[in-house]
């Protein structure tokens, strides 16, 4: 049977974006395989093995385009990510909004026509520096797709194993109850923990892709239109939740939805897809960055008012 045939744009993003949640559960999973035969240090925590431990701003994109096979799809985007804060991405559909936020875990580099330049500096250091391990990056700053994406296990082990890849050896029970809890997902599991992930109503897989990204004390939590395929009360449930995260957890959020950006955020960096004045071609680009509040009251750029305004996009 031919593969069907995509009619637009969307369709090939979204087959892209499916392939790249599969190619990264894929990864993790192999992981896990192989974490099993390593040595394992004593060690009671998951080692930080991010630098710069206070550093504000947490991350900063500087000068970021984001090309698949050669043509930008966004370019020469600059802003930063506070320690703390909730930052969202908005802006129509091809803007570049998920190629931005994949630069934080080095997850474009799962996409082999995806290349990287410019700065993507996490507390001070360049995650694209040839030093970084991708992979260990990726374990430690997890991402929530559209679509949840529990592993087929029980909702114990989807939970236990991100520390169990890091070697965690303290108290797994505590650990995976404390994760469960501040996902607000703990009263609706505790009685079936070794039930299979893949029962739980979608809202609940969503909260439970979060418990396993809290599970390895993350500092960073990326998520790419997280509430978009969920009902209204699941939604709130999600944003309640990301309030309650922060400021421990700093979290980048890609919405569609300009009332939850405008709820939930703090800062907001506004992104269109257009040719830029320099007669390039048409690419994502960054409009305005700014406080949350401000940007939506007082944009100071026209096209974040037109968008705002719902006048295209
Ligand atoms: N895996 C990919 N392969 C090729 N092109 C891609 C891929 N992912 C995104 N793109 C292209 O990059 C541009 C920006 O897409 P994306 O970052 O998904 O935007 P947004 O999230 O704002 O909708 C689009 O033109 C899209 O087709
Ligand atoms: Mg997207």
């Amino acid at each position: 049977m031919k593969p069907a045939v995509p009619t637009d744009a969307a369709k090939v993003r979204a087959t892209a974006d499916h392939a790249l949640v599969d190619a990264c559960t894929d990864e993790l999973l192999a992981h896990s395989d192989s974490a099993a035969t390593q040595p394992t240090g004593d060690e009671q925590e998951p080692a930080r093995w991010w630098p710069n431990p206070g550093e504000d701003p947490l991350a900063e994109f500087a000068d970021v385009t984001v090309s698949y096979a050669g043509v930008p799809a966004v370019r020469g985007v600059g802003f930063p990510v506070p320690a703390g804060s909730i930052v969202a991405l908005i802006g129509p559909s091809g803007s570049g909004k998920s190629s931005l936020i994949r630069c934080m875990n080095r997850m474009n580099d799962l996409v082999p026509s995806a290349r990287v330049d410019g700065t993507v500096l996490y507390r001070g250091a360049n995650l694209y520096d040839s030093r970084v391990d991708a992979v260990e990056v990726r374990k430690r700053i997890g991402m929530v797709f559209q679509k949840p994406n529990p592993f087929p296990k029980s909702i114990y082990d989807n939970v236990a194993f991100g520390p169990r890849i890091l070697s965690f050896r303290g108290d797994m029970d505590e650990m995976v109850e404390r994760a469960l809890r501040r996902a607000s997902l703990w009263d609706e599991v505790r009685e079936r923990l070794t039930s299979n992930a893949f029962g739980l109503s979608g809202g609940q897989q969503q909260r439970l892709v979060i418990a396993r990204c809290l599970a390895v004390d993350p500092d960073v939590l990326l998520m790419d239109e997280p509430a978009s395929a969920l009902d209204p009360i699941s939604t709130a449930r999600i944003e309640d939740l990301m309030r309650e995260l922060t400021p421990e957890v700093t979290i980048v959020i890609v919405t569609h939805n300009l009332q939850q950006a405008g709820r939930v955020s703090d800062f907001t960096a506004f992104l269109t897809v257009e040719a830029p004045s320099d007669g390039g071609a048409i690419a994502g680009q960054l409009v305005e960055f700014g406080p949350t509040e401000s940007l939506f009251s007082r944009p100071s750029d026209e096209r974040t008012e037109a968008y705002l305004s719902g006048k295209f996009g």
